[in-house]
């Protein structure tokens, strides 16, 4: 957590480095006080700051994390109570529930879905800002970072969700996953198949199943190693995943120009495994989106993705031969099906997205039956990330994915 903070402020205190040598954003964060204050509000706070309700839930997983929920339960102008729709927002890699309300009300999508009249319940997955407990373990033991995204669906998602349904007395709940938040979703539903008579329909941000197309720099830098965990573990740190050097260097010739800002950018961990749309980011918002992110991961979580991305399979974690003949009964590690989802999903895609391409998406959905929807963003350059921070992320995307939801409500 310490660790967390103080990386922040240093890229903060970077941000503001380059600024004064660039001169021509300096007025932008001088000006707003506000943003500043942004970058350092929990998700809690930052809500309540802007006059919507929030209220922060804990829940316990079968294998004993303490995971943190937060919930908006109605709007600021729309104040209705009552028996209403319920949405479970999930946020994707090295993120955490505060992905859904960096943007400002009118931006956010837990805002805009609040004021649509929905009870916005956003999870947080074990290891990440909000979700660092557990019953018997910390964090600075190597077995509370012993998980990967699998964990993460198979006992993360499956509590919150029993902890909402629980607590709103509703049978079913809408699921919007962006990016990792769909990828534990496919495997929920892979592992635990009764899930699917709690959810109502899903919508999938960036869909995430097969990689093997990604064209992000810096997977396919770290792609080679794969194979042998413990190179990945020393370039990454042992358990947990932050920026580094190492990481910086690998990476920046490659991404990086001289400009200021796209020098900050670069040395945050999310944008060089995403990339960025100057377009559809506001440059005033950087230091709010800098402040929280990354969030934190396991390694294991990025390990298990390179699995993905150089086998070309959606498989569960790679042990090793050995391990896996331990572990899963079969010398390789077994794939996740995709047949057993039953929720009506719709996917949302974009052709300039580094991380889930259009050629993976639509392999995703020729092997998933239940897909029944197909959005591409009407944008070229649309990227990864625009899809939780775009300037125009409600008209490209939100307000398609309202009118798919109200229908079944
Ligand atoms: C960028 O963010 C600032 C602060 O929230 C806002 O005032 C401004 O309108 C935004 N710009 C665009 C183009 O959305
Ligand atoms: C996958 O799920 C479908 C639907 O539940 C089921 O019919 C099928 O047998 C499963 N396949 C495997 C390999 O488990």
């Amino acid at each position: 957590m310490m660790r967390l903070r103080h990386i922040s402020f240093v890229v903060l205190a970077i941000l503001y480095a380059n600024t004064n040598v660039s001169g021509q954003e300096e007025d932008i964060y001088k000006t707003d006080p506000n943003i500043l204050e942004d970058a350092s509000l929990d998700p809690f706070s930052l809500i309540r700051k802007y006059g919507y309700p929030c209220e922060i839930h804990r829940v316990y997983t079968e294998d004993q994390y303490i995971l943190e929920m937060h919930r908006v339960p109605h709007g600021r102008e729309n104040t209705t109570q009552g028996p209403k729709p319920v949405v479970f927002l999930m946020h994707g890699l090295l993120s955490s529930s505060a992905e859904w309300v960096l943007m400002q009300p009118g931006k956010g999508l837990a805002y805009i879905l609040a004021e649509a009249g929905y009870d916005v319940w956003m999870g947080n997955a074990r290891g990440n800002t909000y979700s660092r407990l557990h019953v018997s373990l910390n964090t600075k033991f190597s077995a509370f970072w012993r998980f990967s995204w699998h964990e993460i669906g198979y006992y993360d998602l499956p509590a919150m969700i029993d902890y909402v349904i629980k607590e709103t007395g509703i049978d079913k709940i809408h699921y919007v996953g962006f990016s990792q938040g769909t990828t534990v979703f496919w495997v929920m539903m892979s592992t635990r198949p009764e899930y699917n008579e709690k959810i109502v329909a899903m919508q999938a941000l960036a869909p995430v199943a097969y990689i093997g197309n990604v064209r992000s720099p810096l997977i396919k830098a770290l792609a080679p190693f794969t194979n042998s965990l413990e190179t990945i573990f020393k370039i990454l740190g042992t358990n947990e995943v932050l920026p580094n050097g190492k990481i910086n260097e690998l990476a920046g010739q490659s991404l990086c120009t001289e400009e200021a800002i796209t020098q900050v950018l670069c040395t945050n961990l999310l944008f060089l495994i995403c990339g960025f749309n100057e377009e559809q980011l506001n440059a005033t918002m950087f230091p709010v989106v800098l402040g929280h992110t990354p969030a934190g991961a396991s390694t294991r979580q990025l390990v298990h993705f390179g699995q993905l991305y150089k086998s070309g399979k959606f498989v569960q974690f790679d042990h090793g031969w050995l391990g896996n003949k331990r572990r899963y009964g079969s010398f390789k590690p077994p794939p996740y099906n995709l047949s057993a989802i039953r929720v009506p999903t719709f996917l949302h895609y974009a052709d300039n997205d580094w991380l889930s391409t259009p050629k993976d998406v639509d392999k995703l959905a020729k092997e998933a039956p239940a897909v029944i929807g197909k959005y591409r963003a009407p944008l070229d350059k649309f990227n990864h990330l625009d899809f939780v921070f775009a300037i125009d992320a409600k008209k490209l995307i939100y307000d398609r994915i309202m009118n798919i939801m109200a229908r079944f409500n």
